[in-house]
C-alpha cells in the first residue's frame, strides 16, 4: 500500500476561456514531484453536478445521490488533503465551486485545504481569505502557505511560457511540505479517534 497522501487539485472556474486549468495542472504536477501524494486533478465542469440542490442529492436527506453527486462524493471522500485552484471573480471565488463546496460536507472534514489564487492586482487574494472563512464550517482547515499569482496575464514570455511558475517555484516546495504535514497529521488523528460530532 502507498504511503502517498490522496490530493484532490480542485479547478474552481468553469468559465468559457478560463485560465484555471493551468494553475491547477502546474501545481498538480509540482506535487506529483513533490513525493508525498497521489494527485487526482478534479475539473468541476467535468463534474455534472445538478444545478440545483435536490432534496435526493443533498448530504443530509435519505435516498440515493445521483451518479455526477456520488461520483465527486467519492473522489473529495478519498482524498487526505485538497487544493482549491481559484480566481478572484468581484472580490469573492465563482459560485461554481461555492456550489461543490456546499453540495458535501464529511468529505470536507478533518483534511487540510491549500489554496492558490490568482486574478489582478490582490492575486485572488480576497477570494483565498473568503475560502478561508467557509472551510471551518466543513470542519477542513486552510493551510498558512498560498501561492498566488497577479495579473498573471503581463507575465508570459515571447514564446508564450508563463514566467510566474518558475518564480513560485520555491514556495509551491513550502506550500506542499505544510500541506503533507497538515495531511498526515489529520490522517493520523482520523484513525485515532472519529471528529467529535
Ligand atoms: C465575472 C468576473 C469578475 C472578476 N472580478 C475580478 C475581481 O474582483 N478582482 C480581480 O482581481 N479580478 C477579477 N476578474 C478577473 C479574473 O481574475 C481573471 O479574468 C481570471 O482569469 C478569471 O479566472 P478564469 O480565467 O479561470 O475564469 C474577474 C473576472 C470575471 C470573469
Amino acid at each position: 500500500m502507498s504511503d502517498k497522501l490522496n490530493l484532490a487539485v480542485i479547478i474552481g472556474s468553469t468559465r468559457e476561456g478560463r485560465w484555471g486549468p493551468v494553475p491547477a495542472k502546474w501545481i498538480a504536477e509540482a506535487a506529483a514531484r513533490h513525493g508525498g501524494f497521489e494527485v487526482d486533478l478534479v475539473d468541476l465542469l467535468d463534474t455534472d453536478l445538478p444545478q440545483h440542490m435536490t432534496e435526493l442529492d443533498l448530504w443530509s436527506r435519505p435516498g440515493e445521490p445521483s451518479v455526477p453527486v456520488a461520483t465527486l462524493g467519492e473522489r473529495l471522500h478519498r482524498a487526505d488533503a485538497f487544493i482549491v485552484v481559484t480566481p478572484e471573480y468581484n472580490h469573492s471565488y465563482p459560485a461554481p465551486l461555492k456550489h461543490a463546496i456546499d453540495y458535501y460536507m464529511s468529505e470536507w472534514a478533518a483534511k487540510p485545504v491549500g489554496l492558490v489564487s490568482y486574478g489582478g492586482g490582490a492575486g485572488g487574494q480576497r477570494a483565498a481569505e473568503h475560502l478561508r472563512q467557509v472551510f471551518p464550517e466543513l470542519r477542513a482547515t486552510t493551510i498558512r502557505h498560498t501561492l498566488m499569482f497577479s495579473m498573471y496575464w503581463e507575465k508570459f514570455d515571447e514564446n508564450g511560457r508563463f514566467a510566474g511558475f518558475d518564480e513560485a517555484e520555491p514556495h509551491a516546495k513550502s506550500f506542499l511540505d505544510e500541506l503533507e504535514w497538515w495531511g498526515r497529521a489529520l490522517v493520523n488523528a482520523r484513525r485515532e479517534a472519529p471528529l467529535p460530532a
